[in-house]
């Protein structure tokens, strides 16, 4: 059964926005959760533009006492690195960052030597410091790429294929199907070395639909379209929603 984890960094951009105390991370957390999603993702970014070092511990609780997985996201800065030691999250998801994007904008280029060194000493830092924490990679569902993951070894434990260039096409109405194909190829070869495939970025009801039809995905973590849809029918509602569409 395909799993949801939603991200709730922008509940956090709505707080940050007013510099107050509210919408809470914690209250949101719990909302998923008690209305089925399977995980929380947060993306601590090196800018702290939406989620603060504060928020990764008090949502860690949240998904500590409902024995759900907390899915980090960051990129292989020092600091944030020493706050997932702390936090010990169940999940690093480990993604390029750029101060100037508006969002993470693409997957690790792998190919590149010194981003496949970087990402391998912060995967085994991860792993010999947290007990039993997974790791997965952001990356496109690309070829040359998959077979770097594959190289990783025991370093990983899941890809997080980049979903946003389809999200758009789907959205735009332009040849999106051409994706599905990439995604299936992609997930053969992973799954076939062991390594579980997640899905990422951009997607909304309609988007996601395809891919839960051909059983593309092993997980799936949305936030942008969640937390917006939350505000004409609540978050409670659109959870619900987006899990039956997932676990159908
Ligand atoms: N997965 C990854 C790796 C991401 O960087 C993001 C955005 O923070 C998401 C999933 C969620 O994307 P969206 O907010 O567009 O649904």
């Amino acid at each position: 059964m395909p799993r949801l984890g939603v991200n709730i960094d922008h509940v956090a951009t709505l707080r940050q926005a007013r510099g107050e105390f509210y919408p809470r991370l914690d209250h949101a957390a719990r909302i998923c959760l008690e209305n089925g999603c399977d995980q929380i993702t947060i993306h601590l970014r090196e800018d702290r533009r939406h989620i603060q070092d504060q928020d990764v511990f008090d949502v860690k609780k949240i998904t500590d006492q409902f024995n759900k997985p907390l899915n980090l996201e960051m990129g292989c800065a020092e600091d944030i690195l020493d706050i997932a030691k702390e936090a010990r999250p169940s999940w690093v998801c480990l993604v390029p960052e750029k101060r100037e994007e508006k969002t993470t904008e693409g997957g690790l280029n792998l190919l590149d030597k010194s981003q496949y060194d970087k990402v391998k000493k912060t995967c085994d830092a991860l792993k010999s410091s947290i007990d039993g924490v997974k790791i997965s990679l952001f990356l496109e569902a690309n070829e040359k790429i998959n077979d770097m993951a594959i190289q990783m070894g025991s370093s990983i434990d899941a890809v997080e294929v980049h979903t946003g260039d389809y999200a758009k096409a789907y959205l735009e109405n332009n040849d999106w199907n051409s994706y599905l194909t990439q995604f299936e190829n992609t997930y053969n070869k992973l799954k076939s070395k062991g390594i579980h495939v997640h899905a990422g970025h951009g997607l909304t009801f309609e988007s996601t639909g395809p891919l839960v039809e051909q059983a593309l995905f092993e997980e799936y973590n949305i936030g942008h379209w969640i937390i917006s849809q939350s505000v004409f029918e609540g978050l409670d509602k659109v959870v619900r929603q987006m899990v039956s569409l997932i676990k159908r």
